[in-house]
């Protein structure tokens, strides 16, 4: 499968870097053709994969993993250009984070928005679905790394999209289906942006970023 990967941070790295273990082919995105985290990428893969602008991943990928700075991510996808974009299941990956007064973090909004919508309202045609951006990096793309039953949270507009995406999160990266949790419309959004503010704490107590939660059910 074709897949695009925007974002040459630690997440771009590791999902991109997964997908080409897994004999994907994969392009990943950047605001420059040939810039240095790119290429650097490109080495560690051994050149088996493409690097380029944000606009010639979102055209190369079948599929598009949003992994740019959250609260980047709109100036990012504009450059991925809609035109790229359109009829494509869109991962959003990215939380909107407000580094701007040191740790830890806020977000750059929240409450009655999240980045997941507003990158749904401004490229409709684009399936959009929130996902992943609740654990770390590396548990995104081993959750085995967190021992026993924890949970993903997904959310969109586009219910085959979901579905889709379900099973490629399965497929890809080993999340059982029966720990992705679907909650909803693309609004829900809100709830999985906003966990960064219990995420962020619960990792300067337990003093490492592979951590999960788990849901169970009540009677
Ligand atoms: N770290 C984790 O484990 C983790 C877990 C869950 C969610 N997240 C979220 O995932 C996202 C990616 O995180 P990250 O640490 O891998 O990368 P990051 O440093 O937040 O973002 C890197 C990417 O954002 C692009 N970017 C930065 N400023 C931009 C601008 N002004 N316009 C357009 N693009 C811009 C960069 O483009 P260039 O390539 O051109 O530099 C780069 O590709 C973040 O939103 C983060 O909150 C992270």
């Amino acid at each position: 499968m074709k897949i695009a990967v925007l974002g040459t941070g630690m997440v771009g790295n590791a999902i991109a870097t997964k997908l080409v273990d897994i004999d994907h082919q994969v392009m990943m995105g950047s605001r420059t053709a040939y810039s240095d985290a790119g290429q650097e990428w490109l080495g560690s893969v051994g050149g088996k994969a493409r690097i380029g602008t944000f606009a010639d991943a979102a055209a190369f990928g079948e599929i598009v993993i949003d992994c740019t700075n959250g609260a980047n991510s709109l100036a990012a996808l504009r450059q991925a250009g809609a035109t790229n974009l359109r009829g494509k299941i869109l991962i959003q990956v990215g939380n909107p984070l407000d580094t701007s007064k040191g740790m830890p973090p806020s977000l750059t909004m929240c409450n009655t928005d999240s980045l997941g919508e507003q990158v749904q309202r401004e490229f409709p045609d684009v399936r959009v679905v929130k996902a992943l951006n609740t654990v770390n990096c590396d548990v995104m793309v081993e959750p085995s790394r967190v021992p026993g039953d924890h949970d993903l949270f997904i959310c969109g507009n586009d219910a085959a999209a979901k579905r889709e995406v379900t099973g490629r999160l399965s497929e890809w990266f080993g999340w059982k289906s029966a720990n992705i949790v679907d909650l909803g419309d693309i609004t829900n959004a809100r709830g999985t942006e906003m966990f960064l503010a219990l995420w962020v704490r619960l990792w300067g107590v337990l003093g490492t970023p592979h951590f999960n939660i788990h849901v169970i059910r009540g009677r």
